[in-house]
């Protein structure tokens, strides 16, 4: 066992499963999408689910602007070519959306079609400002699953794609 009690092992957070997502929105006409690890559903009754995004990231700017945003389960088979974008670069500096497949959800962000085994739709009830990060929470207003395939956890994505996290996901681990 490593870490004494009070002490903050890091590796322990490595231990938490969990998936790996592009959480995309809108702002007026203008679509974004980022990779996310930090999609949760925190209701059932009714379906609500939550994810916390950098304040630094277009992303953020266009939920908080319009109040909408979706998640895209992604696929195991998706590559690390098309994951990249997503996760290292930002919608300031090139359009992602750009020769990727998608169709507009009834909340008016893009549902990314390609490498994605379902998509969940949500409107936000709830920001929290969690300091570096907010938490957004919404309502669920359409979940579709959109292709027979096992959905890509994080475990996976570090094991076999080699992706390392940037410092804008919650879950980054600095060197210590
Ligand atoms: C594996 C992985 C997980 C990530 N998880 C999150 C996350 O949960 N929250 C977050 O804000 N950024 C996360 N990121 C970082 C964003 O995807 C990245 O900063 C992105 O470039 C932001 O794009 P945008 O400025 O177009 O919104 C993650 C990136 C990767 C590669």
């Amino acid at each position: 066992m490593s870490g004494s009690n009070g002490s903050i092992n890091r590796a322990a957070f490595r231990t938490m499963e969990c998936g790996l997502y592009i959480v995309t929105s809108r702002s007026g006409d203008r679509l974004n999408g980022q990779i996310a690890n930090t999609v949760f559903q925190v209701t059932s009754q009714p379906p609500r689910i939550a994810t916390s995004l950098s304040k630094s990231n277009l992303t953020h700017e266009y939920i908080a602007e319009s109040g909408v945003f979706t998640v895209c389960v992604m696929a195991e088979e998706a590559p690390f070519a098309f994951i990249g974008p997503f996760g290292f670069r930002s919608g300031r500096v090139i359009n992602k959306l750009e020769g990727i497949s998608y169709v507009i959800g009834i909340n008016g962000c893009p549902v990314i079609t390609d490498h994605v085994v379902a998509s969940i739709e949500a409107r936000v009830t709830d920001s929290v400002d969690v300091g570096t990060h907010t938490l957004f929470i919404g309502d669920v207003v359409s979940a579709r699953l959109l292709h027979d395939a096992r959905p890509m956890t994080y475990a996976f994505y570090q094991q076999n794609l080699k992706g390392k996290t940037p410092v804008d996901s919650p879950t980054y681990i600095p060197e210590e």
